[in-house]
């Protein structure tokens, strides 16, 4: 069996209910929750911000996993941090501070990881591996979920963890974006440690639990 951490990304969840999908979602097994931050910039959509990971904060101690797709993320480290993220990966496309904001990410406890866009190359990681807690490899272009897997990039998730072991570091492999019971499988065997799922959880037709249920079955 594949283990594999499973965090479940809120952006389509029921807001309406959000309190309720977050509890069912951790009930049925989710290991933490992801929130993706977007600001309309980086990305063509506006989503969450600071007061909806203390919100998350507030009802689920499991780890808060902030994807911030932003703009100037130095700018917003401490909110989110303060906010109770434990972990908050940032993108180094047009980013001229990605160590510094790293190295503050890490000043505020947190976990620090780097998301790469489908279009960006694994060697912006060789400099910066041994600072990183985390690698998110996004396998849909950044900003809507419930888009489909774009199957090339899985090439680059397993350089990727090449390049995590050959540096003997504990860096967890995170794949975000069009994750499904169909595919799970090869990703987790391409290298993921950490499979984010916004769609396949909470649109699932047969509902969260049962969707979680799937998820877990097709890594066997
Ligand atoms: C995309 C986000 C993802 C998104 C995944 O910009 O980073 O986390 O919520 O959604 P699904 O799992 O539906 O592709
Ligand atoms: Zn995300």
């Amino acid at each position: 069996m594949k283990s594999f951490i499973l965090s479940a990304s809120i952006l389509s969840a029921n807001f309406r209910h959000l309190e309720e999908d977050i509890c069912t979602a951790v009930d049925a097994g989710a290991d933490w929750i992801h929130v993706d931050v977007m600001d309309g910039q980086f990305v063509p959509n506006i989503s969450m911000g600071p007061f909806i990971v203390d919100f998350c904060r507030q009802i689920t101690s499991v780890p808060i996993d902030v994807h911030l797709m932003i703009e100037k993320p130095e700018n917003h480290i401490k909110a989110f941090a303060n906010a109770g993220a434990d972990i908050i990966t940032i993108h180094p496309e047009g980013n001229p501070n990605v160590l510094r904001t790293l190295q503050e990410i890490k000043s505020m406890e947190c976990k620090a990881g780097l998301a790469l866009n489908p279009g960006t190359t694994e060697t912006v990681l060789r400099p910066l591996i041994d600072f990183l807690d985390l690698v998110l490899v996004l396998t849909v272009n950044p900003g809507f979920s419930g888009q489909a897997f774009i199957p090339q990039v899985k090439y680059k998730i397993m350089e990727i963890k090449r390049l995590i072991d050959s540096h003997a570091v504990d860096t967890f492999l995170q794949v975000d974006g069009g994750v499904t019971h169909e595919n799970i499988r090869e990703v987790l065997d391409a290298g993921a440690s950490v499979i984010v799922s916004a769609s396949a959880i909470f649109r699932h037709p047969e509902g969260i639990k049962k969707s979680i249920f799937l998820l877990r079955e097709a890594a066997l």
